[in-house]
């Protein structure tokens, strides 16, 4: 469904992105982890079109959406950003009383907390249908309770749409809990990819075992 052989993305003489080969079935929620600057934005960004790879070859459906790390919002209220002045109103409200925002649907956008307005983009980006959705760390802004009903929210519309799920994510619980496969970036290649307990619990690299109990220390 999304194959990427002998990906590299390089700026200037230095190599961001170096992926070998990565395959990701339909219907997959497939975390990526690794430190800041490892590369995971810069995959996003590959397979959604933004950028050109240096090299290599990218194989992925035409229908993705996109929710890039930096969020934004338009100018009028909550149901707008959502509909785009087009849309269901009706399906707009349902998704913001799933993500908890229906008491804000009327107020303008601009005056969101960053974590509501996390949520809005998701909201705007799950009202429209793909094969591929590619969120790039949708829960960075989200307290506990907002990142559980991001990955609720995202877990529904999968169901519902059969469509796989990229995200990036720097959160312990989404990679041990949310997803069905977890890839670990290190310095832009991969350093562990199976099955989140297994990766978490049988980490195959020094790096990787000394990277997840980093992480275990700060849940
Ligand atoms: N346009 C660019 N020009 C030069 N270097 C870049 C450019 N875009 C990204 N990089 C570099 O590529 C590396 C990977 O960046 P990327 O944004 O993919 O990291 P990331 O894993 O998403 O990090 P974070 O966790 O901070 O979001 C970084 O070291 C960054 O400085
Ligand atoms: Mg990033």
């Amino acid at each position: 469904m999304i194959e990427l052989q002998k990906v590299k993305k390089c700026y200037g003489e230095r190599t961001v992105l170096d992926i070998e080969s990565l395959h990701i079935g339909a219907g997959e929620i497939a975390a990526f982890a690794g430190a800041n600057g490892s590369g995971k934005t810069t995959l996003l960004r590959l397979l959604s079109g933004v950028e050109k790879a240096s090299e290599g070859k990218i194989t992925i459906p035409a229908e993705i959406l996109y929710m890039p790390q930096q969020c934004y919002a338009f100018r009028g209220n909550l149901i707008k950003n959502i509909t785009l002045g087009s849309g269901d109103k009706a399906a707009a409200m349902r998704l913001l009383e799933a993500l908890e925002l229906s008491a804000l649907a009327e107020k303008p956008a601009s005056s969101l907390s960053g974590g509501e307005l996390q949520r809005l983009a998701l909201c705007r980006l799950l009202a429209r249908e793909c094969k591929v959705l590619l969120l790039d760390e949708p829960t960075s802004a989200c307290d506990a309770r907002g990142e559980q009903l991001v990955m609720q929210a995202v877990r529904e519309y999968q169901k519902a749409h059969s469509c796989t799920v990229l995200m990036t994510t720097h959160s312990p619980v989404i990679a041990a809990q949310g997803c069905d496969r977890l890839v670990i970036l290190n310095s832009g290649n991969i350093e562990a990819d199976g099955v989140p307990r297994e990766v978490l619990m049988h980490p195959e690299t020094a790096w990787a075992k000394s990277f997840i109990a980093r992480w275990k220390i700060e849940c």
